[in-house]
């Protein structure tokens, strides 16, 4: 819960710092539980936290995995006290996609967001080469059929700016590979930039620069959980 190491508890149940249910303790082999015995360190009482759940802005050229022989990943980004709660990402993004991305030790939330059956929705941004037409939302509302014969469920696609170049948003509630790109491809389009801004009821924070994120506010939290 952020005392240090090992070692530098060693040192702070050594110094008698370290109080149980107001009994000093010494021996680090000391059996405690966590939900009911109180824990003090140096009179400040230690609030046991079993899981974390951090809201990251994903920059592009990360890898949305705990681990890669190439590349930095989401966990790089992240500071020790952070991530010896082992925290990894709730589904994926593309290398070069940018975005709200969670990080979580919580398996049983993220199976539920990720869960096909729950159809989480997912908000992506996009800029796209080429012009995207009424037609293209009327098509992705009733389903696009994919390179592979997939047809995707009904996705919501909103024209933000239509030119030479397009800006869109896009709803999905599924998460094929490479799902959005592919998406446009079907239509002759190709995706040149990419940001997921939200996932389910959780919105990307608008103050996080690429590659920075924060802790989840508690109401973030219990909307996610559907409190
Ligand atoms: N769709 C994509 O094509 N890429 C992503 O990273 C997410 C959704």
């Amino acid at each position: 819960m952020n005392y240090g190491s090992r070692k530098d508890v060693k040192k702070l149940l050594k110094n008698g710092l370290v109080t149980v249910n107001g009994d000093r303790v010494k021996n680090g082999k000391t059996h405690v539980a966590p939900d009911g015995d109180v824990i003090m360190v140096a009179g400040e009482e230690v609030v046991y936290v079993e899981h974390i759940y951090l809201m990251l802005n994903k920059p592009d050229g990360v890898i949305s995995a705990t681990e890669d022989h190439l590349h930095d990943t989401v966990l790089d980004l992240l500071d020790e006290e952070h991530i010896h709660f082992e925290p990894f990402p709730v589904g994926r993004l593309d290398k070069d996609t940018e975005g709200l991305l969670l990080l979580t030790n919580d398996g049983q939330l993220a199976h539920e967001l990720l869960s096909p059956k729950k159809h989480v929705p997912k908000t992506y941004y996009a800029k796209i080469d080429g012009k995207v037409t009424d037609e293209d939302r009327v098509y992705f509302k009733k389903g696009v059929t994919l390179d592979d014969g997939y047809v995707t469920k009904p996705a919501e696609l909103t024209i933000l700016k239509n030119g030479d170049g397009s800006e869109i948003e896009l709803t999905i509630t599924e998460g094929k590979f490479h799902q959005v790109k592919r998406m446009f491809e079907a239509v002759g389009k190709k995706v040149v930039y990419l940001k997921r801004i939200s996932m389910g009821p959780l919105q990307l924070d608008p103050n996080l620069s690429p590659g920075e994120y924060r802790p989840l506010e508690s109401n973030e939290i219990d909307l996610l959980k559907g409190r």
